[in-house]
């Protein structure tokens, strides 16, 4: 395919908007008498409320209303289409009831004329508990392990038997911690109804399940809500949801007959928001001595809250990832006195590749086989879990270039065998995976009678450049210059997108408005231009047929090099390497961004995000960014970004895979195999902590 700016490395259509601050996020919307709501969340980890005094606080200045289950309106909550989970909507019924399921939980609700008096208020509130013991940790022999509802165990062979057989055995443990996604945007609402119609200006990666998740819960039609997010400043997973602050907004615009404005606090956002699961995962390799695998069974257990079932593809990848004859793998839930976990950016695959990933290389050592060698001698011809061939896979092609690239072949292979003075040094390499979806999606063009187009779609750009690439379609399929076309999303009356997740945005939108620009260029061709504008909808999904023919997945390989300080067990990535095969590459400029961005993501699951809870009562104790520790600047270096030429005529039309998960996925693997590398300690437990290094 000719094109004239797909592939192009177009600067953000949005970048102005962005650095004059002319962009408006949802808590910088605004209405007249515009009322300000403060949550109060739970202070035990488990139990019910005994009491409140709404009376005292009632009185202080500027308050407009109290609200607690004491006297919230009762709420429809019905299950309903469209969510995440199609069989739940938000299953915290906020405010119904006197039951208290974690730590954080809301409570109550003030609602004050001023941002002060409410959070003064809030903080004024009285409420007792009867509090019990919760259970929060996914290691506690009380946390029990539940197959899930949806069980996604898969099998092929014997893997026990060859595993028992095998010449060569590992097995190990793994342990991630839990992670809040922590955006620079907080989540926020502004809500107001005329009527029985309701306007929500709020953060979200899914506006039309906002719509419909917000028009159940109140019992109203559809169409009576509308919900507005032009921008979103990153979110990671955590708006996918529509998340009980959301409820409370409305619910208190609609008791108060006022405008009300609610935006979660920093400390706020690590109680009920989502957050990735803790995972432990076991697995078991069996191989033969030249490192042809023969056995591998991959166990996971991810944390989710009592009153919910939050399950993600932990375990998943294993089976297509390596050849192997006999393979088993298996996922549970530990249900805990918790919030419900969340997808976040890599969700299951970013978790379940580091357990798989350490293992292969741990064998490698073992065997001692170069750990790029050992996958090159268990690389699939075909997806054998499925049976059926990948759509493309350049899982090899990416080890190629990186090692290439990265100067593998300077490495010295034995551990603790590189240094740099006192310094340790540790090169390592993973591969990345993420399943190539692609979900329904609609999309309107109109063509104006000055020659521009205007193209509309209820989807969500987070940051990775949505709006831009979105008009770069647009614009190479009606042959237009990007001038000529403005493309607006983040309204939940335009036509319906998918949940901007998954990595299937650019895929599935983008194949929604290639079609329709196509429909309105043949209108076009019938019709003289005089009879303009011309307008056409389109909606696509995946060819079912060809999806059943191939398996789709993007692939990549991550390298990483660490120094490590022996002395004080600082440990610091100098250098790291991404390398994708993810189909076309719609705007390389935007892809190198947004991979880099989820490399970073990498850094911090494997060296420094963690929330830690506190073992009475599930208080998040670091809920904050002083404690709560993401890389910055200093802790990166040298990030490079690759793409390998890779034409996939089969995902669909654009030809594109995704991007924004794969890119945090390898990353956690690949720099605990550089620590090993530099040191002979194999860590298995994330975040790698200086600890961890001291007698390094
Ligand atoms: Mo991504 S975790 O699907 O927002």
């Amino acid at each position: 395919m000719t094109t004239h700016v797909i592939g192009k490395p177009v600067t953000r259509v949005d970048g102005r908007d962005k650095v004059t601050g002319r962009a408006r996020y949802a808590a910088e919307f605004n209405q007249p008498d515009q009322a300000y709501a403060v949550i109060v969340n739970a202070t035990v980890g488990l139990g019910r409320i005994t009491a409140i005094d709404h009376a005292a606080v009632a009185k202080m200045p500027g308050v407009v209303s109290v609200l607690s289950h004491l006297n919230a309106p009762k709420l429809a909550y019905r299950p309903h289409k469209g969510s995440i989970d199609p069989k739940s909507g938000e299953r915290l019924h906020v405010l119904q009831d006197d039951a208290v399921r974690f730590r954080g939980q809301p409570v109550a609700l003030v609602v004050a004329d001023t941002l002060d008096n409410a959070e003064r208020a809030a903080a004024a509130l009285r409420i007792t508990y009867e509090a019990r013991r919760p259970v929060i940790d996914i290691a506690d022999p009380e946390a029990r392990a539940i197959v899930p509802e949806i069980s996604s165990d898969r099998s092929r062979g014997d893997a026990e038997t060859a595993y028992a057989n095998a010449p060569v055995k590992l097995t190990a443990a793994y342990d991630i911690a839990r992670e809040n996604h922590n955006p620079m945007e907080p989540h926020a609402t502004v809500a107001a109804w005329q009527g029985d119609r309701l306007t929500l200006w709020s953060k979200s990666q899914y506006v039309v399940n906002e719509q419909a998740e917000i028009a159940a819960i109140f019992g109203i039609p559809v169409e009576n809500v509308q919900v507005i997010c032009p921008f979103v400043g990153g979110a990671f997973g955590t708006s996918l949801r529509t998340w009980s602050h959301v409820t409370l907004a409305a619910m208190a615009a609609r008791v108060t007959r006022r405008p009300v404005k609610l935006v979660l606090t920093r400390r706020q956002m690590f109680f009920a928001t989502g957050h990735r699961p803790r995972t432990l995962q076991h697995v078991s390799i069996g191989a033969t001595e030249d490192g042809k695998l023969t056995s591998l069974i991959h166990d996971g257990t991810g944390e989710t809250s009592r009153y919910e079932q939050f399950v993600e593809a932990l375990v998943n990848s294993s089976s297509y990832m390596i050849s192997c004859p006999n393979v088993t793998t298996r996922y549970r839930l530990a249900p805990l006195d918790t919030g419900t976990p969340v997808y976040m950016r890599g969700p299951g695959e970013a978790s379940g590749v580091f357990a798989l990933e350490s293992a292969l290389d741990e064998l490698s050592y073992k065997l001692d086989i170069d750990p790029i060698e050992l996958r090159r001698r268990n690389e699939p011809e075909i997806d054998e879990d499925e049976n059926r061939p990948f759509s493309s896979r350049s899982l090899l092609k990416c080890y190629d270039v990186g090692a290439e690239r990265f100067g593998w072949s300077q490495r010295t292979p034995k551990p603790r065998s590189m240094r740099d003075g006192r310094l340790l040094i540790g090169i390592g390499a993973a591969s990345a995976t993420y399943p190539a979806y692609q979900a329904p999606s609609s999309a309107r063009v109109r063509l104006l009678a000055d020659g521009s187009a205007e193209v509309e779609v209820a989807a969500s750009d987070m940051g990775p450049g949505t709006y831009t690439s979105m008009t770069q379609v647009a614009a190479e399929t009606l042959g237009l210059p990007l001038d000529k076309v403005r493309f607006s999303l983040g309204r939940s009356d335009f036509p319906p997108a998918p949940s901007h997740g998954g990595s299937w945005t650019m895929a599935s939108v983008g194949s929604a408005i290639q079609a329709a620009c196509i429909s309105v260029l043949r209108e076009a061709e019938k019709r003289p231009a005089d009879e303009r504008p011309l307008e056409a909808t389109a909606s696509t999904q995946r060819d079912a047929e060809i999806a059943g023919r191939f398996s789709m997945h993007a692939f990549g390989a991550v390298f990483a090099e660490v120094a490590i300080d022996p002395d004080v067990g600082t440990i610091r990535v100098r250098r790291a390497l991404g390398v994708y095969g993810a189909g076309r590459i719609v705007n390389p400029l935007l892809a190198r961004s947004q991979c880099t961005g989820g490399m970073i993501g990498g850094i911090g699951m494997a060296l420094m995000e963690r929330t830690v809870l506190d073992r009475r009562d599930g208080r998040p104790v670091n809920a904050h960014m002083a404690d709560y520790l993401m890389p910055v600047n200093l802790d990166i270096a040298e990030i490079e970004v690759r793409f390998v030429d890779e034409v996939d005529p089969h995902v669909n039309p654009l030809g594109v895979k995704g991007l924004g998960e794969i890119a945090l996925v390898g990353m956690a693997p690949a720099i605990a195999n550089a620590v090993f590398h530099a040191t002979g300690k194999r860590i298995r437990r994330l975040p790698i902590l200086l600890e961890d290094m001291l007698d390094a």
